[in-house]
């Protein structure tokens, strides 16, 4: 058996500060608050290191290593199957389609983030972004936006409806990480974590 590759620091720092970035939004950040809308920013400036990572990083994580592949996915079903031993130098190809469409699913998250309320070069002095959308969202004392008649913009939908989609798949994500870990009976979790190989 080859030996399993190592995933760089960029990889693994990224991962891990976009699922923390992932968990503040989902469960500690009031909806919409100026800490949510910071949470937003960085995740934002993380997902965009990984996806330049992706053109200019080591081969492993690169995105010509692990592209999305229906035929490649059902391959790999076979495999799993036949109880066949895989070995894979990136994700393998049912990952691979998760983490396409975790990746989607944040994209649609930030673009419909920052269609609410602008890009943080629009934050006012007191700290906080402005919502661009000021006919739709009133600017409310403490910090939050709302909108006026308490009607949910299109774009708050599409984000609230990403988020859901989001949640579902991290579940799935991680249901596909325990399975992996049993099948293989490698470290899979490890080989994420700074420190390990
Ligand atoms: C993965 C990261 C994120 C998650 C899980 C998340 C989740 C949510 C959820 C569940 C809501 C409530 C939706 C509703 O009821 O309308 C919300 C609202 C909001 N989010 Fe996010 N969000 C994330 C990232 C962002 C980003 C990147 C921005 C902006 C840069 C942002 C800005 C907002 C705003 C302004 C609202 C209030 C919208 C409204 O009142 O309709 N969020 N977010
Ligand atoms: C909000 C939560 C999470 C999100 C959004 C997320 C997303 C992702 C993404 C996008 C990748 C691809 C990494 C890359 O190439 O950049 C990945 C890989 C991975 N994630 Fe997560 N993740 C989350 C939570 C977790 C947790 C809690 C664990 C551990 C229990 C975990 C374990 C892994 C592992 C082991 C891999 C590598 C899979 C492989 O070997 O191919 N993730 N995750």
């Amino acid at each position: 058996m080859t030996k399993r590759s190592r995933w760089d620091p960029v990889v693994k720092l990224t991962h891990w500060s976009i699922a923390a970035a992932v968990l503040a939004n989902a469960v500690f950040t009031e909806e919409g608050s100026n800490a949510h809308v910071w949470v937003g920013y960085a995740l934002a400036a993380i997902l965009g290191l990984r996806l330049l990572w992706g053109l200019i990083g080591p081969a492993e994580a690169r995105f010509t290593a692990f592209l999305p592949s229906v035929r490649r996915a059902r391959a790999h079903l076979r495999e799993i199957r036949a109880g066949a031993p895989s070995e894979h130098k990136s994700h393998n190809p049912l990952g691979a389609v998760m983490i396409y469409a975790i990746w989607v699913c944040l994209l649609v998250i930030i673009a419909t983030g920052i269609s609410m309320v602008g890009l943080p070069s629009m934050a006012e002095n007191r700290g906080g972004p402005v919502p661009t959308a000021s006919l739709e969202y009133e600017h409310r004392e403490d910090g939050e936006y709302e909108d006026e008649d308490h009607e949910e913009g299109l774009a708050g939908e599409i984000h609230e409806t990403a988020a859901d989609l989001l949640y579902i798949l991290i579940l799935l994500h991680l249901a596909g990480v325990l399975f992996e870990t049993r099948r293989s009976g490698r470290k899979v979790i490890l080989a994420m974590v700074p420190g390990h190989r």
